[in-house]
């Protein structure tokens, strides 16, 4: 009964509305909550009830996505647009819903509707209920560490010229550590984010990758850190001197401010793991001052190189879970459902007399399993399962791609039924409380780069992850079943795979998709429609009366 009693509703209204903003050397207006970059952090406790009231004032569709949040029996407030929801309309509004409950550390939100997360999103903060405490010693101070991007264009009009000349979107102009540029970039000493510290305190930096195209390594002058939480669930501490991270990612970490007064960078650069793919190779920065500080020029942290791949890998690979810790969850042992599902680019046919900029005269695409996904544009997905509606989805996603085939070899592109993977609204229907495995295996058509994969209301158990084509005999016997990560986003190695399961004990349509901005509409995603269970209390209630009409 106590834990009913100190669970409480929090409440917040976003609204979200154009705002001028001065950086770089420009001008630029984008689309904020709250009149903010980055947005509102969201404070809550586990239990807690969480009600934001969103009123669309800007010129465009907007749906927010609560990332990382399971929406156990809430699937209308998950967000993505034309799953779960159709948008909300300018000058609509909406109400999100629901409870977080098993679930603590950090999480974010963002809009998920085209490309507007570049600018749309904010910390989702969730701390243990009253009474209970963290599995570490409580730190001192806990400060978000949003990393983002920024464009000195209209970000739309980025998106829009991409999907026209079917081309990569250009690069950012900036990297961002809570929305400011830093002094590496023209005409931004001022926007620089600073930290400042006590000599001796523990300081809890909850690290949220919402950079829209590029992971990012991140790293303190001098200081280690100490990894506790990945994607709101407990690790194993882990000390490291950088973190990685892809978008959609969150890593919280534990920074004793323990050298001597003075002020260090921190900073953050690309892990841009594919070759010959554009990305943005600068460099943010902000700066932590010991209280007390005299120095003027702070100390500059070693940044890897941009195709660092060794050292994602071991801090990626190397990370596992709080095995007995809160909200732990043991490996299911039984899998009713073994997936293998490849994660890549491909490309689509330029169409007409067009000229295309994409890779040989055509456009970019990408696909899972040979099927390029689109979404629908009548109805959500979400509501075609609850009212029963055909025609939305289709319920045939294979268990395996059509042919296998040597997937670190780029040199199949003459395979054109492989390269150009057909449009389609494939998904894989679930049993209720089935456990799927599913073995992310990523190709090398077009390019090969590391995919971080995104599973909507579930986290999942990373059991193993490596480069090469996965080798179903040796491979599961390196499986860890008993404390591995558990994540929402897996960076499936550059040229590699990963193993992750999870049991579909949520009744719903969650989609699954590379965190990639630009991969989405490219089609790198599928999604899994879980079943009804047998009881009301298994069961997906019916939508709130305010859910956007399309
Ligand atoms: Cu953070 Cu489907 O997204």
């Amino acid at each position: 009964a106590s834990s009913v009693a100190s669970a409480a509703i929090v409440e917040h209204s976003f609204h979200v509305k154009n705002l001028t903003l001065r950086r770089l050397c420009g001008e630029q207006v984008i689309t904020a909550v709250n009149g903010s970059l980055p947005g509102p952090t969201i404070r809550v406790r586990e239990g807690d009830t969480l009600v934001v009231h969103v009123f669309n004032k800007s010129p465009y569709n907007l749906t927010i996505h609560w990332h990382g949040i399971f929406q156990k029996l809430s699937g209308w407030a998950d967000g993505p647009n034309m799953v779960t929801q159709c948008p909300i309309l300018p000058g609509s509004s909406y109400t999100y819903k629901f409870k977080v409950i098993k679930q603590e550390g950090t999480l974010w939100w963002h809009a998920h509707v085209s490309t507007l997360r570049a600018t749309v999103y904010g910390a989702l903060i969730i701390r243990p209920r009253s009474g209970h405490s963290y599995p570490f010693p409580k730190p001192d101070k806990e400060v978000p560490i949003l990393l983002g991007e920024w464009w000195n264009a209209n970000i739309i009009d980025v998106e829009n010229q991409a999907l026209a000349t079917g081309a990569g979107p250009n690069n950012s102009d900036a990297y961002t550590i809570n929305g400011r540029p830093g002094d590496l970039y023209p005409c931004s000493q001022n926007q620089i984010y600073k930290l400042k510290v006590e000599r001796g305190k523990t300081y809890m930096l909850r690290i949220i990758n919402a950079a829209l195209n590029n992971q990012l390594f991140f790293k303190i002058a001098n200081h280690k850190m100490k990894v506790v939480a990945v994607d709101a669930s407990y690790t194993k501490p882990y000390i490291t001197d950088v973190v990685v991270t892809g978008p959609g990612m969150t890593t919280d970490v534990l920074l004793i401010a323990d050298q001597p007064v003075g002020s260090y960078y921190m900073a953050a650069s690309p892990y841009a793991s594919a070759a010959g793919v554009p990305f943005d190779n600068t460099t943010t920065r902000g700066i932590l001052i010991y209280e007390g500080s005299t120095s003027a020029t702070p100390i500059m942290p070693l940044m890897p190189a941009t195709n660092d791949t060794p050292t994602a890998h071991k801090f990626y690979s190397n990370l596992t879970g709080l095995a007995g810790g809160p909200h732990w969850i043991p490996v299911p042992r039984h899998v009713d459902e073994h997936m293998f599902i490849t994660v890549g680019l491909g490309l689509e046919p330029c169409g007409g007399n067009a000229t295309c900029q994409g890779p040989f005269g055509q456009r970019l695409s990408a696909s899972m399993n040979n099927k390029s996904f689109q979404f629908p544009t009548s109805l959500s997905m979400l509501q075609a399962f609850f009212f029963n509606v055909g025609g939305i989805y289709t319920p045939n996603f294979p268990d395996k791609p059509p042919v296998k085939f040597d997937y670190t070899n780029s040199n199949i592109s003459n395979d054109q039924s492989l390269l150009f993977a057909p449009k389609s609204t494939s998904v894989k229907v679930l049993k209720y409380n089935s456990t799927v495995q599913i073995v992310l295996q990523n190709t090398a058509l077009i390019v090969v780069e590391n995919h971080p994969i995104h599973l909507h209301g579930f986290n999942f158990h990373v059991l193993a992850q490596g480069f090469g084509n996965y080798d179903p005999v040796n491979d599961p016997k390196k499986f860890n079943l008993v404390n591995p990560q558990m994540r929402n986003t897996i960076g499936v190695p550059v040229g590699g795979w990963a193993v992750i399961r999870f049991k579909a004990n949520n009744p719903g349509v969650w989609i699954m998709h590379c965190h990639l901005d630009a991969h989405l509409p490219w089609g790198l995603a599928t999604a899994f429609v879980v079943q009804n269970g047998p009881t009301p209390r298994s069961t997906l209630p019916p939508p709130p009366a305010d859910l956007p009409k399309c």
